[in-house]
């Protein structure tokens, strides 16, 4: 068993793959433990792949599996999320609002974190010092919506960032020293962010390596106090 386990959620994203390297940079030796729909190399003796549907069944059965490290974690990070498919993009204006984009973006960005954070909190206790990361978004931020558009990502984030503020309240009795951050990268070079690269103004861009950079930083300087930050990826907070 392994008392500073690193454990990765949803590791092929593009900003997950450099937050791995980064780590195995940072913590060597610590248990790596990745999860994804598809399959990794296996990147030395310290790590440990697992495939998952992200079915509740699985998710919970993954999580029964890894209690030993969920327990002892030092960070857990939940990378899942998708903005646009083949058929949908995000809404310009209400008539592209569409009942089946938003029905998959709650599947992907709210239902299949929440549903990891159900299964790890059965094994987290008052022991336990983790800080629990969600790759949330600026967008979902309702104070800060002043361009409107994109009804359903933000909205799906808007409730995994509700839905994570209220698990804080529990996790906060009964693993008091676990922590939970919603995260938002900055716009990051990756297959999500890739058709909405051109009005991104220069230097705005981001390399996943250097959010990978500034995530690791913020996680290692986190205060565990029980509360629910929100913040992007200078560290400040942003508002609801
Ligand atoms: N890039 C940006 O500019 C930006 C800005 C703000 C927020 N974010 C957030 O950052 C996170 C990582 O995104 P990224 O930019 O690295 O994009 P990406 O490379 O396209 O990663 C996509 C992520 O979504 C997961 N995923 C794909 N299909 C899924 C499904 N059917 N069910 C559940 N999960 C699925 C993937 O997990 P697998 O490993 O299982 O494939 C992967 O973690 C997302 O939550 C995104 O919303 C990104």
């Amino acid at each position: 068993m392994s008392k500073d386990s690193v454990i990765v959620i949803g590791a092929n994203s593009a900003i997950a793959q450099a937050f791995i390297q980064e780590q195995r940079v940072r913590s060597p030796n610590s248990q790596l433990i990745t999860v994804s729909q598809s399959a990794m190399s296996q990147l030395d003796n310290n790590h440990t792949h697992f495939e998952c549907d992200y079915s509740e069944a699985q998710i919970l059965l993954l999580a029964e599996s890894i209690k030993s490290h969920i327990r002892f974690a030092k960070s857990i990070s939940i990378f899942n999320g998708q903005l646009h498919n083949e058929q949908f993009g995000p809404e310009k204006r209400l008539e592209d609002f569409n009942e089946h984009y938003l029905t998959w973006l709650l599947k992907t960005n709210t239902i299949t974190p929440m549903l990891w954070l159900k299964g790890i909190g059965q094994h987290l206790t008052h022991q336990s010092t983790c800080v629990i990361t969600f790759l949330s978004a600026r967008v979902a931020s309702i104070d800060d919506n002043v361009l409107g558009g994109w009804y359903s990502y933000r909205a799906s984030k808007a409730a995994l960032n509700m839905a994570v503020k209220t698990a804080s309240i529990e996790l906060a009795r009964r693993a008091k020293r676990c922590k939970c951050v919603l995260f938002h990268p900055g716009t990051t070079d990756s297959p999500l962010s890739k058709p909405f690269q051109n009005n991104v103004p220069e230097g705005k861009l981001f390399s996943p390596s250097f959010v990978a950079q500034q995530l690791s930083n913020l996680i290692e300087s986190r205060e565990h106090n029980g509360l629910v930050d929100y913040i992007d990826w200078q560290g400040n907070s942003i508002n609801w």
